[in-house]
């Protein structure tokens, strides 16, 4: 029986292996979980147009939201060339709008959480 990060990374690996980086030569997988355990992986989906490439995070919050879903409880990600692979700026908040500071981040072998990833966060709050 795999422990939950594991099987959250492996879903992220398996994913990454089908990135299409052709242009970087950078694959990345993501896999989300839902509330309900289910997992939603992406990976990275480069365009000739560099601007309208999209990362692997967003691919598997995109899978989230087309299954139904509106939560994560965990985040892995992890990069064929780089053992630690921070998300970007615009992942850490893509990924705040549907979990919380305490949801916990795999990435490779070191764990955070999204609060550490992005203290601070712009927040529902903000609106008013
Ligand atoms: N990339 C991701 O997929 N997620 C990140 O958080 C960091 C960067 C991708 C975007 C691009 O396809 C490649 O990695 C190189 O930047």
């Amino acid at each position: 029986m795999l422990d939950a990060p594991q099987a959250l990374l492996n879903a992220a690996s398996e994913a990454m292996h089908n990135a299409y980086a052709p242009y970087s030569q950078f694959k990345v997988g993501a896999a989300v979980k839902a509330p309900s355990g289910a997992i939603y992986a992406g990976a990275n989906v480069e365009n000739v147009a560099f601007p309208q490439g999209q990362c692997a995070e967003a691919s598997a919050l995109g899978a989230l939201v087309a299954a139904g879903q509106t939560a994560i409880t965990a985040v892995a990600v992890v990069a064929e060339r780089l053992e630690v692979c921070p998300p970007c700026g615009g992942c850490r908040q893509r990924l705040a709008e549907f979990g919380d500071a305490t949801t916990p981040v795999y990435l490779g072998p070191t764990t955070t959480t999204l609060g550490e990833l992005l203290p601070g966060a712009f927040d529902r709050g903000a609106l008013g």
